[in-house]
């Protein structure tokens, strides 16, 4: 097999030399030509259940499937080592169409680990889609199980404190119960979760994949069995991606390499370099000997990865301060685009996770792009001197 970098560039492209083009086409259809009834019919039969198209057949309608989703499926799905991938409007319809698949099989009952991205945390907590949750430390997944436990959820590294989680330990912990691994941060560059036994490995392809800010998506890589389940949720509530997000997608991806290491390079000298600052009692990073008791790093992760969190001394109004203090950086929410983003997440991303549970207010989430490190230093020295002298 090539290597990862190679496929990233090449994957979901196999045809476009007999095709006669250089790039993938996209195709905006919302609805195709039917051969004649009879093969409609069955085209709409195999396609609304979960199937594949089949040679002869035809595509019915966008949202049962569409060739320039069905490319980026392909392409993510190699890159994850995984039979197949199911691409969806956002990394929340993504979650959704996981718990729905789960409960249609009468699994309501989900073990998650917490810190998790606060929407699933609150989708979970809430119970919004009829599923209940029972909140496990990584070592008692197991004695959480339940008769009808449907899923194991968990996030590694985890957002936003980048807690790094044994995935090997989790799938034996669960048995027979799948493991839902959110690679978001990882991405496939830097693990993949089947390879220690996840079933479900779900993305926010918002994030690195996408990589500039442009595109909201969602992704799970699984097997086969999921996978047509996966489908078949998605063509009866309509969570389907655009094409032309799944263009942008498929793009991103022979990028995505390059720009998980330089990221992740620059992240990893902001850490140093954070934990240097008095202004600062603690960095949370992969790398960091005490980020990782259980030494995943080199093992289970190729690669630290580019997003950190760092705490202020002088708790939320130093936070608070940075914040609103960054120019290079932009105080914005999401992560894994080309430039740099702080946010605050008990403020935001982690806003409805219950009090026991959400981050520190003196916590900050810093997501590294591709900007020199210098001036993110720079930019990042001149919030802290701020934050420090309004909180003097
Ligand atoms: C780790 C993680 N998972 C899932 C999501 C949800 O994805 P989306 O915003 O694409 O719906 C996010 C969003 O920030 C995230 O950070």
């Amino acid at each position: 097999m090539s290597s990862a970098d190679t496929r990233a560039v090449h994957a979901g492209r196999d045809d476009l030399v007999r095709l006669g083009v250089h790039v993938p086409p996209l195709d905006l259809s919302t609805t195709y030509p039917l051969p004649d009834v009879t093969t409609g019919g069955d085209s709409y039969e195999a396609l609304a259940t979960g199937g594949l198209p089949t040679a002869g057949g035809s595509h019915v309608y966008q949202r049962l499937w569409n060739p320039t989703v069905g490319r980026f499926e392909e392409a993510l799905a190699e890159l994850e080592e995984c039979e197949q991938a199911v691409a969806f409007s956002s990394g929340m319809a993504a979650l959704t169409a996981c718990l729905l698949a789960a409960a249609a099989e009468g699994k309501r009952h989900v073990v998650a680990v917490r810190p998790l991205y606060g929407g699933s945390d609150h989708l979970l907590a809430t119970g919004l889609l009829g599923t209940t949750v029972t909140w496990a430390q990584p070592g008692t997944i197991a004695d959480a199980l339940r008769p009808d436990t449907g899923l194991v959820i968990v996030e590694t590294p985890g957002n936003p404190t980048l807690d790094l989680i044994d995935l090997a330990d989790v799938a034996r912990q669960a048995g027979d119960v799948p493991v839902l691994v959110d690679n978001t941060f990882a991405t496939p560059v830097l693990q993949q979760p089947v390879r220690w036994g996840a079933t479900l490995v779900l993305h926010s392809a918002t994030k690195f994949i996408g990589g500039h800010g442009d595109v909201l998506a969602g992704a799970v890589a699984t097997d086969a069995t999921w996978a047509s389940r996966l489908r078949q949720v998605r063509a009866v509530t309509g969570g389907i991606l655009h094409p032309l997000a799944a263009y942008l997608l498929h793009r991103g991806l022979q990028t995505l390499p390059v720009r998980m290491r330089a990221a992740s390079d620059t992240a990893g000298k902001l850490a140093a370099w954070l934990q240097a600052q008095p202004a600062v009692s603690a960095v949370h990073y992969p790398e960091l000997p005490e980020c990782d008791p259980l030494q995943l790093i080199g093992r289970q992760m190729s690669g630290p990865g580019a997003v950190l969190a760092f705490e202020m001394a002088d708790g939320y109004d130093a936070a608070a301060k940075v914040a609103g203090a960054c120019r290079l950086i932009t105080h914005a929410v999401s992560l894994g685009g080309v430039d740099t983003l702080i946010q605050h997440p008990a403020s935001l991303t982690h806003r409805p996770v219950a009090p026991d549970a959400k981050p520190q207010a003196a916590v900050l989430r810093l997501s590294v792009g591709l900007e020199s490190p210098d001036d993110l230093r720079a930019d990042l020295a001149s919030a802290l001197t701020a934050a420090v002298t309004a909180c003097a």
